[in-house]
C-alpha cells in the first residue's frame, strides 16, 4: 500500500449527482484533501454539502465522477474505502433505547472487530469524548451535546484515518459548539484527517486550514483559510442619498457604484475608519440619509465570488 501513503485522504473528480426529481445537486465537483488536513466544505443550505458527504460515504449513489480515499477507489473497493472513513451525519441517528457503550461497540462489530476488543475500543472512545460515566445509561437521557459526542465516538471506534462530519454544530448552543471544536482539534492533532461541512463561516474560520466553498452544486472557491479571509478585508456599504442619484458620484478615494434605485455602493477596507468615508462624502457634497451593510460576511463573500467569476452564473 505504498500508493496509499502518498495519496490524498480524499480525491474527488468530476463528481455529479442528479436526484430522481431532477435536482442537480452536484454539477461535477473536484476536491483534493491531503492527509492530516482540517478541511471545511462551506456553503449555504441546499448547496450540496450533504450530498457530497453522502456520495463519498456511499449512502447516496453518484451520477458520475470518481472518488478515492487514500488512493482506494470507492467503486472498486467500497469496503476498503469505508474502513478508512468515519462519518458523523447531520441528523441524529442513534438508537435512543440503547446504551452508549453498546452503541459504539456494535459499530466496531460492523467492521469485524471481535466483541471483547470492540468493547475495549468503545470504552476508549467514550472516555475520549467525555462519556465514560454515561456508558450505561439510555442514550435517550443524554443531552444534545452528549449525543453529538456519542456520534463522534461511534465514528472513531474503528480507527478511521478520515473523519467526516456533516454540520457537527448546527443548532447547538455556543458552549457546546466550542467544546466540540476543541475535541475536533484534538482528534486532528492526533493524526486524523478531518473534513467538516458547515454553513457557519466562523466555524470554518476557527477550525479549518483549508476551505472549499460550495454553492449550487459547484465549488466556487477552494483555498487556504488565510487567503479566503483576506478577501473579506473589504466591506460593501449601500448608501441612500437624500435625492436619488442619476450617476455614480465621484468620491475622493472611493469608487461608487450606482444602484437601480438611485442609491449607491462603496467598498471600504475593514481596517479604515468609517469617518474617512463620511468626510469624503462631505467633500463630494453628498448628503446621505442612511447606510447599511450590503450583506453579512458570508453573503458578501459569495457575491464577490460571483462577481469575480464574471457573473457567468457559477453560483446559482
Ligand atoms: N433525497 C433528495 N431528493 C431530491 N433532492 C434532494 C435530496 N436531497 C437533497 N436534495 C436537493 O439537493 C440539493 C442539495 O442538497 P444538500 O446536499 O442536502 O445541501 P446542503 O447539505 O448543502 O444543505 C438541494 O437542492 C436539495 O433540495
Ligand atoms: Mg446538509
Amino acid at each position: 500500500m505504498t500508493q496509499a501513503n502518498v495519496a490524498p485522504a480524499l480525491r474527488i473528480r468530476g463528481l455529479s449527482k442528479t436526484y430522481k426529481n431532477g435536482v442537480e445537486a452536484l454539477k461535477g465537483i473536484d476536491l483534493d484533501v491531503p492527509e492530516g488536513e482540517f478541511f471545511g466544505l462551506l456553503g449555504p443550505n441546499g448547496a450540496g454539502k450533504s450530498t457530497t458527504i453522502g456520495v463519498v460515504t456511499s449512502l447516496i449513489n453518484r451520477s458520475g465522477g470518481a472518488i478515492e480515499v487514500f488512493g482506494v477507489d470507492t467503486e472498486q473497493d467500497l469496503e476498503g474505502a469505508k474502513r478508512l472513513i468515519g462519518v458523523v451525519p447531520q441528523e441524529l441517528n442513534i438508537n435512543q433505547f440503547e446504551q452508549p457503550l453498546q452503541i459504539v461497540a456494535q459499530q466496531a462489530g460492523y467492521y469485524g472487530v471481535p466483541w471483547r476488543e470492540a468493547r475495549e475500543r468503545a470504552g476508549e472512545c467514550l472516555r475520549w469524548m467525555g462519556l465514560w460515566d454515561k456508558r450505561g445509561v439510555m442514550a435517550r437521557s443524554l443531552s444534545g451535546g452528549m449525543k453529538r459526542r456519542l456520534m463522534i465516538a461511534r465514528a472513531l471506534v474503528h480507527g478511521p484515518r478520515l473523519l467526516i462530519l456533516d454540520e457537527p454544530t448546527a443548532g447547538v448552543d455556543i458552549e457546546i459548539r466550542r467544546a466540540t471544536w476543541d475535541l475536533l482539534q484534538e482528534i486532528n492533532a492526533a493524526g486524523t484527517t478531518i473534513i467538516l461541512t458547515t454553513h457557519y463561516l466562523e466555524e470554518a474560520e476557527a477550525l479549518c486550514r483549508r476551505i472549499a466553498i460550495i454553492d449550487g452544486g459547484c465549488i466556487v472557491q477552494d483555498t487556504d483559510t488565510r487567503s479566503l479571509l483576506a478577501q473579506l478585508a473589504i466591506e460593501t456599504f449601500v448608501l441612500d442619498p437624500h435625492e436619488p442619484l442619476a450617476a455614480a458620484p465621484p468620491i475622493d478615494g472611493y469608487e461608487a457604484r450606482l444602484r437601480d434605485d438611485g442609491s449607491f455602493e462603496v467598498e471600504v477596507a475593514r481596517s479604515s475608519s468609517i469617518n474617512e468615508l463620511f468626510s469624503a462624502l462631505d467633500g463630494a457634497g453628498i448628503q446621505v440619509r442612511s447606510m447599511r451593510n450590503k450583506a453579512n460576511r458570508l453573503e458578501e463573500l459569495f457575491l464577490r465570488l460571483v462577481d469575480n467569476a464574471g457573473g457567468d452564473g457559477v453560483v446559482s
